[in-house]
């Protein structure tokens, strides 16, 4: 019997690694998966996946570690010797990385090198995938490839270039198989609960209960490039796969507003979003990214990765999960 490939997921309790184990498993892979320590319940995501890992056919594997912490990164990765390590730890949230920069700076930009020299201690032919994003762009005009200049416009995205270019740093002066996936928003019904598009699904699902009557909301002009995240990790995987490392843009192609996914999301339940938003100040950022709209010829061509699932779609998706929620679907269902 071959042994089975083994991965290390940072962020595996998160929208994009729940996913990762998710697909990895079905494929075979022995999946190792970084936890943070928290003193509440913090695996929601991929309980269904790893409830108890004693069971025959549970290939998922947790341990305890933060990224920002390079000891521990360096003991992982020499003790697990995993052939991809996928990084998708980050603080992710934009709005927040403007009251927390220097917190920000470490976990999301810094830590990507404590990941890049341990594999580079240890051994240089484990492959490498760094969870780059649209926001690096910022203020960039749309269509947004590969070749479009960073601007970033947040203590996110700024931590988010560093990454970048650390990964891109090591590939070339240690021939690593290191690659960044540029990759617009993506969202699902296991999205985190303040990013735009599920703080909207799950209104939708409180105000049709009577649970809620009004949503508060920030600047409804920005413009997104929303795909379906069990698509995206996908693609992730597929540039994992390529005979070459290089750097990829995964998107949509499509640009809506805040307002349009208003629409899709109400609409969906027969509401007119109009009645229910109300706008607070405080959802605002001291400098906003205007318009995302990715352009990702280059991952179909190569990598014959294509978006399917489209925000119309996709806001019905995540209604539909978010009332299924209500009704008291199991978490694992989504
Ligand atoms: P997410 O749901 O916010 O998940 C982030 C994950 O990182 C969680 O598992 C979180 O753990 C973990 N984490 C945060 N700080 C950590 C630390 N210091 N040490 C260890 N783990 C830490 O994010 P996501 O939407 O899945 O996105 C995955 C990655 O892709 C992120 O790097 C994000 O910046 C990037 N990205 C996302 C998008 C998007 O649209 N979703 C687009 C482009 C790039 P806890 O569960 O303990 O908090
Ligand atoms: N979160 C939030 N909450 N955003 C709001 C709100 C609100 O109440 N009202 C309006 N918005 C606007 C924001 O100002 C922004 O223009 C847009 O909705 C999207 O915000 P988020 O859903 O928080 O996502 P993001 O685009 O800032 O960042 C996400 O996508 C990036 C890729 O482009 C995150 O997932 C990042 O981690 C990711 O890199």
């Amino acid at each position: 019997m071959t042994e089975a490939r083994r991965a290390l997921i940072t962020g595996v309790t998160g929208q994009d690694g729940s996913y990762m184990a998710q697909q990895l498993l079905d494929k075979g892979y022995e999946v190792h998966g970084l936890v943070r320590r928290s003193s509440t319940f913090n695996r929601g995501r991929i309980d269904h996946l790893h409830h108890d890992e004693h069971l025959p056919g549970k290939n998922l594997h947790l341990h305890y570690g933060d990224v920002t912490d390079a000891a521990r990164m360096h003991q992982l990765v020499s003790e697990l010797r995993p052939l991809e390590v996928y990084n998708l730890a980050a603080q992710s949230h934009v709005r927040v990385s403007f009251d927390e920069p220097l917190y920000t700076a470490g976990a999301t930009g810094i830590s990507t090198l404590n990941l890049l020299e341990a594999i580079r201690s240890v051994d240089t032919s484990i492959r490498f995938y760094q969870a780059s994003t649209s926001e690096m762009f910022g203020a960039s005009p749309p269509p947004q490839n590969e070749d479009t200049p960073f601007y970033p416009r947040s203590p996110y995205g700024a931590a988010k270039v560093y990454s970048y270019w650390i990964t891109r740093n090591y590939r070339e002066a240690y021939d690593m198989f290191a690659v960044n996936g540029q990759l617009f928003n993506h969202e699902s019904p296991r999205r985190g609960e303040t990013f735009v598009t599920r703080k909207i699904t799950i209104a939708v699902a409180n105000i049709v209960q009577g649970e809620q009557s009004e949503l508060w909301m920030g600047n409804l002009d920005a413009v997104r490039d929303w795909g379906y995240a069990p698509e995206y990790t996908d693609g992730m995987w597929r540039m994992l796969q390529a005979d070459v490392p290089e750097d990829f843009v995964l998107a949509t192609g499509t640009a809506y507003t805040i307002r349009d996914f208003l629409a899709f999301a109400f609409e969906h339940v027969g509401l007119d979003w109009q009645e229910y938003v109300k706008f607070d100040a405080k959802f605002l950022r001291p400098t906003e990214v205007d318009e995302l709209i990715g352009d990702a010829s280059k991952a179909k061509q190569r990598l014959g990765w294509e978006a399917t699932v489209l925000p119309p779609e996709l806001a019905k998706i995540m209604v539909d999960a978010d009332m299924a929620r209500l009704g008291g679907a199991p978490e694992g269902q989504f």
